[in-house]
């Protein structure tokens, strides 16, 4: 295992997650060999780099199962632009893990802001590699009046099938509500979102099992609140899939729980797993950040590796610790520390918690298609007429 604290709390947090797994080590449920790297805005003021060239990145982590990433960043000191560009797109681009998940539920014990809000359990699936955060653009005439910046939005035919797919896939495999949700924003964004509208339509076609439905980002994130608990799927470009995934982080209780995992579904790559939060520097240092949401995406890893007795150990840990309200860090309403946290997972897991499926995805992970595999293998057989495009209408051409 990969282990990249970055900064502020993301070290703070995956210290506790390596606590939790040398419990369930020295318990007997896996062995890990880890290796950490110190990558980060540190790593810049250190060196002038936040980590090195993209090409040795993936030279280098490509040898790991799985890697176990913090947060980057301390605006502070260090543009904040750095990290991201330097360390965490060359990872997601570099590893071509274009499925980031973000697993969300509202959990017994946690009290969500809503007043009603229901069962919240659904799936953000955010496409990780293109999208609005391409890095595609510039500036120039800097400094002058008409200074001017460019940043062009891509979406590509390909990029757009294979996470849509994913998404048809997961809801199919979790076997809950069984419905994707498409978020788009064809309304304004003619060109890219009009593509990515008709993408979705192509795959839904071919998962007639699975209920779709589609809104604008704008909409979409009114409904976060008004009806959460209304969702199974849902699929998002990368920028559209960030913002809501935090916005259902807090509807659900606190960013402080919610948990990702950056896939590459067919593993040519190790996949990164990962709390949502970023390095959080106004409540550094403090030993206060919850460490749950570090701790479940140690859960996720375990399953995407195959380890899926220990990871359901640790979601089943975090559901009984939550559960049961003695232990409550501050985001929580409460004044435990973030070891105290940790230790109350721990004792969990020594004693035994009821074993609970919920960030593992209940060990659906692995059994995932792999959609990139099967589009090339269509494509292959069958040429791309396979995949028809939809027009306007919805019919196809
Ligand atoms: P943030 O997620 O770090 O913080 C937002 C709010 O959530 C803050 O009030 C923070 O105190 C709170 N929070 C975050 N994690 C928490 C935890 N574990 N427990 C309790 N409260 C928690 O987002 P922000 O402030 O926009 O970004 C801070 C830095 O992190 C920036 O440099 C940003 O670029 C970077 N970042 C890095 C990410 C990554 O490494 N994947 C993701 C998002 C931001
Ligand atoms: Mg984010």
């Amino acid at each position: 295992m990969a282990v990249i604290p970055g900064d502020n709390v993301g070290p703070e947090v995956v210290a506790q997650g390596l606590r939790v797994l040398k419990r369930l080590e020295d318990l007997g449920f896996c062995a890990f060999d880890t290796q950490s790297f110190s990558w980060g805005a540190g790593e810049y003021l250190r060196t002038g780099r936040a980590a090195p060239d993209p090409d040795e990145i993936v030279a280098v982590l490509r040898e790991f199962d799985a890697i176990y990433f913090g947060a980057h960043g301390d605006p502070s000191r260090v543009p904040d632009w750095v990290a991201s560009q330097q360390l965490m797109h060359p990872l997601r681009q570099g590893l071509d893990l274009y499925v980031n998940l973000r697993p969300i539920k509202l959990f017994h014990g946690v009290e969500s802001p809503l007043k009603a809000p229901g069962d919240i359990d659904f799936v953000v699936v955010r496409e990780n590699t293109e999208g609005e955060y391409s890095p595609i653009g510039g500036r120039a005439h800097p400094g002058l009046p008409h200074e001017v910046a460019v940043q062009t939005a891509v979406v590509t035919r390909q990029g757009a099938e294979r996470v849509i797919r994913f998404a048809f896939e997961l809801a199919r495999a979790r076997d809950q509500k069984r419905r994707v949700h498409c978020v788009t924003k064809s309304n304004a964004m003619v060109h890219i979102m009009s593509l990515w509208d008709e993408v979705f339509e192509t795959i839904a076609r071919q998962f007639p099992d699975i209920e779709t439905s589609k809104s604008h980002v704008d909409a979409t994130s009114m409904y976060l609140v008004s009806r959460p608990s209304t969702f199974d799927v849902i699929v998002a470009t990368n920028l559209m899939g960030d913002i809501l995934s935090d916005e259902a982080a807090a509807v659900t209780g606190s960013i402080g729980l919610a948990v990702g995992g950056n896939l590459n579904p067919e593993r040519r790559y190790p996949s990164l797993f990962e709390p949502i939060h970023g390095s959080a520097p106004d409540i550094a240092g403090r030993g206060i950040a919850n460490p749950l949401a570090a701790i479940g995406a140690l859960a996720l890893l375990l399953d995407w590796v195959g380890e899926t007795l220990a990871a359901s150990m640790v979601s089943g840990a975090i559901a009984d610790v939550l559960a049961r309200r003695e232990v409550r860090t501050r985001d929580l309403g409460g004044d435990a520390s973030t070891a105290d946290m940790t230790d109350a997972i721990i004792e969990a897991i020594t004693a035994g918690p009821a074993l609970d499926g919920s960030l593992t995805l209940g060990g659906l992970l692995p059994k995932v298609a792999t959609p990139a595999a099967t589009f090339a293998a269509d494509v292959g057989a069958q040429g791309l007429a396979a995949y028809p495009p939809a027009t306007k209408d919805g019919s196809e051409r």
